[in-house]
């Protein structure tokens, strides 16, 4: 560990952190095979892993956590910027004085009894002009074998950062140390939540954590520090941090366009980053799930790079049939966390399109049967993934430089009112739509679920700065280049439904033809009628070949009713009031436009 202990930073932040946590060993981590394996196999003595059958699942664990700790706490997310203004509305802040002297109360000897992993890593590829490099110390090795799959990880980090390398200070605890000779559980977590706290200083760019451990709330570089810090990062330096899929649309004649998508939480990103299309001759291969940054490139266009080097993917509703890919992804050297145990020793989940088991554990590893009238698994369990194991990835995602996109979509749970697909007329309308996405909420955060709420770029839980300011950056972004080097905005909804509450979208592969209308309004040929909204597809102008629809049935998927649209600006204008004289003018006006034509 020669290069790490070169790093003067690196070792007097480990020696000045781990006087305040008092861990009983420091593990500096060189993300070796080997060191993995030693992890794994501590995790199944302590029972915080179960390994899974190697003939089914290879090299592969069930996780099960705390059922306090499922998913992302929102109202124990903070941004502790210098002041309320700066973090703005829609995030919760504290004097980032007043909360340091919070949070170095908690970690006072949170680690005691445990090892304080070191845990370098890397978001994007090394050799990226835009590749950002954090240190995160957690005394959790579920924590290690997750960055492990989700981030570049280890020695080739600390040397990339050689002796005078800067780097992203991560702090993370799951605030349950133990006395000695007490006996571990298997996901040690603070209990209340209460008192647990996810928290970023973007004025000093770090983040301190504490008291849970699952997904976004531990494993720091995904939402800690790919989109709420970097996004502070990107409006400094002129990009964009933004929680998005990436994908590369191949036609039947070979040509590729770059398309990027931001859905909040549970709305679909890994599904189309991943999909199968239904229509003969289309392909789409994956480059990212779930971030995205873009930056302006040489030529004028925006280019999308994924800083992520894995997949923490939602396991219910992921099948053969709706995401065969995610599931091939997660065929070996996976952590699941949160599903269901079979009695061979796989995972199930609903949704999953093989039958349940007879028997089985669920993910409160209390014996389980399909008629129990109870979920197996949580509806927020994971399974983590190496992204090099989707059979479509795509031979570009570890471009440093990025791919070109063509399109940028938005989208969310929208039962009524939003369309199946719809078209920007500009930049700045483009810039409307995503400042006005709302969707209906879902368990990838704690809260209730299916409540219709603004989600602006999807990014409501994910912006590190004022989110008024944020709207301004992206109508920034289409200053910084050629008006017709700017991707084509669109919104989609898989989710619309007809009065029973019926999905009126087969979705999944045959979002494809959604994807090729797309595909040919880029391309200048695709057939679009002019509404107050957008330009939504012309009648006949998606392709729905052996789809075997009922007659009539695209025309509630496209409708756009006045009425519905009427109540939808009011929401919209009730959401912006909260954003103040923060908010661009350019988008009020979007507004008072989007007004008039209704
Ligand atoms: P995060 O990882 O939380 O950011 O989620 P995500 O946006 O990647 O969502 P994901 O693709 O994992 O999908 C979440 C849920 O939505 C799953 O249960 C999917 O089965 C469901 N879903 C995804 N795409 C579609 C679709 O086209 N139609 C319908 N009806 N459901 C979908
Ligand atoms: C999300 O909630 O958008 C996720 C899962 O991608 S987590 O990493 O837990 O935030
Ligand atoms: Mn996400």
């Amino acid at each position: 560990m020669r290069a790490a202990l070169e790093n003067r930073k690196i070792r007097s932040w480990v020696e000045e952190m781990s006087a305040l946590c008092r861990p009983g060993e420091i593990h500096w981590c060189d993300g070796s095979e080997d060191e993995n394996q030693a992890l794994c196999d501590l995790m199944v003595r302590n029972g915080t892993f179960i390994k899974l059958n190697e003939k089914l699942r290879p090299n592969s664990f069930l996780a099960r956590s705390h059922p306090s700790d499922v998913a992302r706490l929102e109202d124990r997310t903070f941004i502790c910027a210098k002041t309320k203004d700066e973090a703005g509305p829609t995030n919760n802040w504290v004097e980032p004085g007043a909360m340091k002297k919070v949070l170095l109360e908690k970690f006072k000897g949170c680690m005691r009894g445990r090892t304080l992993y070191v845990i370098p890593f890397a978001m994007g590829p090394l050799d990226s002009p835009i590749c950002k490099v954090g240190v995160e110390l957690t005394d959790s090795p579920y924590v290690v074998a997750s960055m492990r799959i989700m981030t570049r990880m280890g020695q080739g980090v600390l040397d990339k950062l050689g002796a005078d390398g800067d780097f992203i200070p991560c702090l993370h605890s799951v605030g349950a140390p133990l006395a000695a000779g007490q006996k571990d559980v298997p996901w040690p977590c603070e209990p209340d939540p209460q008192n647990k706290y996810i928290v970023h200083f973007p004025d000093e760019l770090s983040v301190w954590s504490y008291g849970s451990g699952y997904g976004g709330n531990a494993l720091l570089g995904k939402k800690c520090v790919a989109l709420r810090l970097a996004s502070v990062v990107a409006r400094r330096e002129g990009w964009m941090a933004e929680h998005m899929l990436i994908l590369c649309l191949t036609s039947p004649a070979g040509k590729k366009i770059y398309l990027a998508g931001a859905f909040p939480s549970a709305c679909g990103k890994t599904n189309l980053a991943m999909m199968q299309p239904s229509l003969p001759g289309w392909k789409v291969t994956t480059l990212a799930d779930d971030i995205a940054w873009v930056r302006v490139g040489k030529d004028g266009r925006l280019y999308a790079m994924n800083p992520e080097a894995g997949f923490f993917g939602v396991a219910p509703g992921t099948s053969a049939k709706s995401n065969p890919n995610a599931l091939a992804a997660c065929a070996k050297n996976t952590i699941f966390t949160n599903v269901v145990l079979t009695p061979e020793g796989d995972v199930w989940w609903e949704g999953m399109g093989v039958p349940p088991p007879d028997k089985g554990i669920d993910w409160e590893g209390h014996d389980w049967t399909p008629a129990c009238g109870k979920k197996g698994a949580h509806p927020n369990s994971r399974f983590t993934a190496p992204a090099s194991q989707c059979p479509v990835i795509d031979p570009d995602w570890q471009n440093p430089e990025g791919v070109p996109l063509s399109a940028i979509l938005f989208g969310g749970r929208r039962p009524h009112t939003v369309p199946l697909v719809n078209e920007a007329f500009d930049w700045e309308h483009g810039v409307f739509m995503g400042s006005t996405c709302g969707s209906e909420t879902t368990a990838a955060a704690l809260g209730p679920a299916g409540v219709l709420r603004r989600d602006p770029f999807a990014m409501l839980p994910f912006c590190g700065y004022n989110m008024g300011d944020y709207f301004g950056h992206w109508l920034s972004i289409g200053n910084r280049t050629d008006r017709s080097k700017l991707p084509k905005v669109y919104f989609v909804n898989w989710f619309r439904t007809n009065r029973e509450g019926k999905l009126l979208w087969p979705g999944f592969g045959d979002n494809s033809r959604v994807l090729k209308w797309i595909y040919e309004r880029v391309e200048g040929s695709g057939q679009a009628v002019e509404t107050p909204i957008g330009n939504v597809p012309a009648p006949g102008a998606i392709d729905v070949s052996g789809l075997n629809l009922p007659a009539g049935a695209m025309e509630p998927l496209l409708a756009v009713d006045r009425d519905e649209w009427k109540k939808e600006i009011q929401d919209v204008e009730a959401n912006y009031k909260k954003f103040g004289d923060r908010l661009p003018r350019a988008l009020a006006q979007q507004l008072e436009k989007l007004r008039r034509g209704l």
